[in-house]
């Protein structure tokens, strides 16, 4: 089973991710939890290159291919040969993120993403993703308040974009659920990081797919 998580800024999906991979171990599975970008240790100089703020002559072409470099480096390296052994793969963040943030934020063709998007990914689509949804504005405050790499005042280079950015990030997400709704399980992650764990697992549990 390949799990995601994705979401706008501060919306708590590397704790939730990390916490349902507990829940997951607890019932004796076996659980591989990575992240996009940076899931490989190639995968770690892509991040860098990506969110350094100091990278501000990146250009979005430029961007775009390195998010793609880093997932066809972690699928082929890490999610495939995982799922294979029959490991539950939990990924914090995959293919939506690039619809949503170069798609959404950055205005680039939805088709033509989805086209290089299977090639790099060789097709592979998770089987459950968990949309960690807030208010924008209140994602960001958050995510400013629980930074943990690059200490600029504004976060990274991505937390770093406009307000507007970070609200069509979050239209787009809202549309790739609403067209795909067995895929996708839409969770308020307002309120406490334990409140919100329950509201994964009721619906995590609860979703029809599930063979546990
Ligand atoms: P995060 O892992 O701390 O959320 O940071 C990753 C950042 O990269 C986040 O701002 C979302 C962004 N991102 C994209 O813009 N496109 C992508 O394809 C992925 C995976 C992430």
């Amino acid at each position: 089973m390949f799990i995601t998580f994705e979401g706008c800024e501060g919306t708590g999906k590397s704790t939730q991710a990390g916490l349902l991979s507990t829940y997951l171990e607890s019932l004796g599975k076996k659980v591989c939890l990575t992240r996009e970008p940076g899931g490989t240790a190639l995968g770690q100089n892509f991040r860098q290159i990506i969110l350094n703020p100091e990278n501000q002559r990146l250009v979005t072409r430029a961007e775009l291919f390195l998010y793609f470099a880093d997932r066809a480096q972690h699928v082929e390296e890490l999610i495939l040969p995982k799922l294979e052994e029959g490991i539950i793969v939990i990924s914090d963040r995959y293919s939506d993120a690039t619809y949503a943030y170069q798609g959404g934020g950055r205005g680039i063709e939805l088709d033509l993403l989805r086209q290089l998007n299977e090639y790099a990914c060789y097709k592979l689509v998770p089987d459950i993703t968990i949309l960690l949804d807030i208010d924008a504005s209140t994602g960001l405050l958050r995510a400013r308040k629980n930074r943990k790499e690059f200490n600029e005042e504004n976060g990274d280079r991505i937390e770093q974009q406009t307000l507007d950015f970070h609200e069509r990030v979050r239209k787009v997400y809202l549309e790739l659920a609403s067209a795909e709704p067995d895929r996708f399980l839409i969770v308020d992650a307002n309120g406490t990081i334990e409140d919100v764990h329950a509201r994964i697992i009721e619906k995590f549990t609860n979703w029809s797919g599930l063979e546990l």
